[in-house]
Order: structure tokens, then sequence, then C-alpha cells
């Protein structure tokens, strides 16, 4: 008896899209389709993904096209159509232009995945999950952003290197949204058990804060043609992982707040449960008045995106 793979669709096969599948194969988290407007380049990059498959030795059956048939009843679909930043560009200047795909794909993907888990990855982030939920008509638990990973991995990654340890020692998660105005949260970082703030300076943690808030501009500076996608499609592959592999990972998420934090009916970064119906539950973090007023700045950033979607008519 042989049990079905789960099956994964990842929606732009460009240099996140294609990304995401390699590391969703290499994990052999299930079977993958991998759809892009440019069917034939999705085809190529499937094929040659698939090809690697021996030499690997993951057992993932890798499908590319441009038609969403292929998509039916996938489990989890991720987002990450759209066009990227490039050097000079905000995220925001991104949002007329995404919303229309993003908004495109979300209809696609609930016609023929309408029981399949979303992750959003296209930017600007937050306003795009609010696209994805409206155009998909997917509860809350189901249309859910890939940003905090990404930028709770940049921060640790800047504490690994600051204190010289292994990465997989530090454990640190953002808030917020996904921009200038995201919050690290320090006070809750811990490198081997120990609190960072027993270990750095304040002025050495506000540089670590500083360069994680400047992460993905870091790297588009030096990219020059585009933004990053190691780490991005890495994060998004964690969040796929906890999916389909049910396993309840408490990771920072966008989430359709619902009352948490005083939030009402608003993406925005926070700790998320995560299992194989997509979101679990929101654990509530105690946040102290600094941290509460950074986080509330940034939740004001993301209403200013989503007003700025309505007047645009999304
Ligand atoms: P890319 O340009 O390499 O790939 C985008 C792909 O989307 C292209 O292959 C394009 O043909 C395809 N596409 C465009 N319209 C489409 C449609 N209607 N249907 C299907 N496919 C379509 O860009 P990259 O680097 O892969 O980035 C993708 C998106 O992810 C960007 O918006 C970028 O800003 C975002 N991003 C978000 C991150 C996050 O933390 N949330 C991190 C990194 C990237
Ligand atoms: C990043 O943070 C561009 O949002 C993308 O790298």
């Amino acid at each position: 008896m042989s049990l079905k793979r789960p099956k994964i669709s990842i929606i732009g096969a460009g240099f996140v899209g294609s990304t995401c599948a390699h590391w969703a194969a290499s994990k052999e988290l299930g079977d993958i389709v991998l759809i892009d407007i440019n069917g034939d380049a999705a085809k190529g990059k499937a094929l040659d993904l698939f090809e690697a498959s021996p030499v690997e030795g993951f057992d993932s059956h890798v499908v590319g096209t441009s038609d969403y048939t292929h998509t039916k009843d996938s489990d989890v679909v991720v987002i990450t159509a759209g066009l990227p930043r490039k050097p000079g560009m905000s995220r925001d200047d991104l949002l007329a232009t995404n919303a229309k795909i993003v908004g495109d794909c979300a209809t696609q993907v609930a016609k023929y995945a309408p029981n399949a888990v979303l992750i959003v990855v296209s930017n600007p982030l937050d306003a795009m999950c609010h696209v994805a939920m409206k155009a998909s008509g997917f509860p809350r638990e189901r249309v859910i952003g890939m940003a905090g990973v990404l930028d709770g991995a940049r921060f640790r990654s800047f504490i690994a290197m600051e204190c010289d340890v292994s990465v997989e020692d530090v454990q640190a998660f953002v808030f917020g949204g996904h921009g200038d105005t995201m919050v690290p949260m320090p006070r809750y970082v811990s490198v081997g058990g120990i609190p960072l703030t027993q270990l750095l300076s304040k002025e050495k943690i506000e540089a670590l804060v500083d360069r994680t808030r400047k992460g993905g501009a870091e790297i588009v500076e030096l990219l020059k043609t585009g933004s990053a996608y190691y780490a991005p499609a890495a994060s998004a592959i964690q969040m796929v992982e906890a999916i389909v592999r049910d396993k309840n990972r408490i990771l920072p998420c966008a989430v359709h707040l619902k009352g948490e934090y005083g939030i009402n009916g608003l993406f925005v970064g926070v700790l998320a449960k995560l299992g194989k119906t997509g979101l679990v539950s929101v654990p509530t973090l105690e946040m102290n008045a600094e941290e509460k007023a950074m986080f509330e700045k940034s939740a004001q950033a993301v209403t200013g995106l989503v007003e700025d979607l309505k007047r645009l008519g999304f």
C-alpha cells in the first residue's frame, strides 16, 4: 500500500519559487507543482529539478506548467508570483502591480485547490495577504504570510556572527509588518538559553536590530538585479514543512488578527502555531510598553498599505 504524498503547489517559478521547489524536494515534503505565466520556464526548471532526484535521492514528482488544473487538490500553495524589488525601490512601490498578480493567482487557487493552506510570499507581504484572503475567500486559518521566519533568521544569523556561536543555539523572532517598522524582540532572544541582554551591550544589540530591519535592502544592494531568495525560500518551506508534517511549530508569521494584541482584521507578524490545518492558534506574548508602541506603529504602517489597496480598488 502506498500513502498519498502531500501536494505542494508553488505559484511563480522565479528565484524564490524555484528555490522553494528545490528546498521542498530535497526535504521530500511531497509532490511539487511549479506554476508560472512563463510555462516553458516553469517546465524546464521542474524537469531539471526532477533530474537531480536520482543523484540526491529524493522521491518527489516535480511538474512545471502554466496550467492551474495541475494544482487540483493541493494541500499547500505558496504564492511567490510578482515582481521583486529593484535597487532604490521600496516594497510599497510594488503594491498595485503585485496586488493584481496575487489576486489572480489566489482566485485560481480557490477554484482548483479550495481546501489548500495558502502561504503568501509576494511583496508588499502584509498587503498581499489581504489581497489573497479576499480573492480566495479562505478563512484566516488558511492564509498565512511568510516574513517573520525570514526576518527572524536574519536576526539569528547576525546574532550568531556577533556572539561567535552556532546559529542553532540562537532563538529569536521578529514581530510586526515586513518593512522598515518590523519589530525584532531582543528581550526574548536566547543564546543557548542565556538572554542576549546579558551577553551584548545595548548599542551592539541596537546595531543588530538595525541590520535586521535593513536585511532585505542589504541583499538588494548587493545583487543589483533582484532580491533575496535562498533565505526567503528556506523560510517559506519551513512553514510548509510545519503544515504537511503537522508539527504544531511556533513560528513568526503574518496572521489575520482577530482581536489578539488589540488588533482586528489586519495581517501583522506575530507568533503563530502551524499544523496540518494551517494556523492552529495565536499564542500571546507579553510586550512591555516600548515593544507595544513599536508593534502598534508597525501595524499602522500595514493599515496604511491596506487603505492604499482600497483606493486602488483591491
Ligand atoms: P522573480 O521575478 O524571480 O519571480 C517572479 C515570478 O513570478 C516570475 O517568474 C514571473 O514570470 C512570475 N509571475 C508574474 N506574474 C505571474 C502570474 N500572474 N502568475 C504566475 N506567475 C507569475 O521574483 P522573486 O525574486 O522570485 O520574488 C518573488 C516575490 O517574492 C516578489 O514580490 C518579492 O518581492 C517577494 N519576496 C518576498 C519575501 C518575503 O519575505 N515575504 C522575500 C523575498 C521575496
Ligand atoms: C526581503 O526581505 C525582498 O522582502 C524581501 O528580502
